[in-house]
């Protein structure tokens, strides 16, 4: 596993500067969210995985719809402003679980009956065989019939890829997911 690239510190300072530049919990999120529960066919208390959760912007929505969700990020100071967020609209109430890890190593073993990865999460590592890995961890928590939905750019126009969906990655993608259906986003 190659070391965690620039970009993972990148939001939680953008955070640092405005809270909201790391995701506000707006119409665009709530927008979202609408989606996914249709898309993945989600049912109150559900236990959902956030993986690269950041502030908690889809977490929030999503617990708040009766999901029982846990979100993981690689920065604490993400998962810090997701539990302000959640206690200020939830005073006095749990919320989702907030786990520090790496998305390569993911520490909560679920199952999950869902995994989303939103918003240029997925796609980013410099090496595919990270993705692959990340995707494989995410597989092996989903129980029966579970479903993951990425709305990243998957590097299939990237440096890896001749064209879309023909990339070594794509086909692995496909591979790895060909036992339960997945979802994508634009
Ligand atoms: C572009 S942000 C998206 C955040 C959130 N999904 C959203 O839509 O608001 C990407 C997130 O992935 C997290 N991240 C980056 N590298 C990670 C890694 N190796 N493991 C876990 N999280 C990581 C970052 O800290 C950041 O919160």
């Amino acid at each position: 596993m190659s070391d965690s690239p620039w970009w993972a510190s990148r939001f939680a300072a953008l955070a640092a500067i405005d809270p909201d530049l790391a995701g506000a919990l707006d119409r665009q999120a709530e927008a979202q969210v609408d989606l996914l529960e249709r898309l993945l066919e989600l049912r109150p208390g559900d236990p959902l995985l956030d993986v690269g959760c950041g502030g908690g912007r889809h977490s929030i929505l999503l617990q708040e719809r009766g999901l029982a969700v846990t979100g993981v990020d690689l920065a604490p100071e993400l998962l810090e402003l997701a539990q302000r967020r959640w206690a200020a609209r939830h005073p006095g109430h749990d919320g989702p679980q907030w786990v520090q890890c790496d998305m390569r190593d993911l520490s909560p073993q679920g199952p999950f009956a869902a995994a989303i990865l939103l918003d240029r999460t997925l796609g980013v590592f410099d090496d595919d065989a990270d993705h692959l890995r990340t995707l494989s961890n995410i597989a092996d928590r989903l129980r029966g019939g579970g479903v993951s939905c990425s709305s990243s750019s998957i590097p299939t126009t990237g440096p890896t890829a001749t064209s879309p969906g023909t990339s070594p990655l794509a086909r692995s993608l496909r591979a790895l997911t060909s036992s339960g259906p997945t979802a994508s986003m634009p």
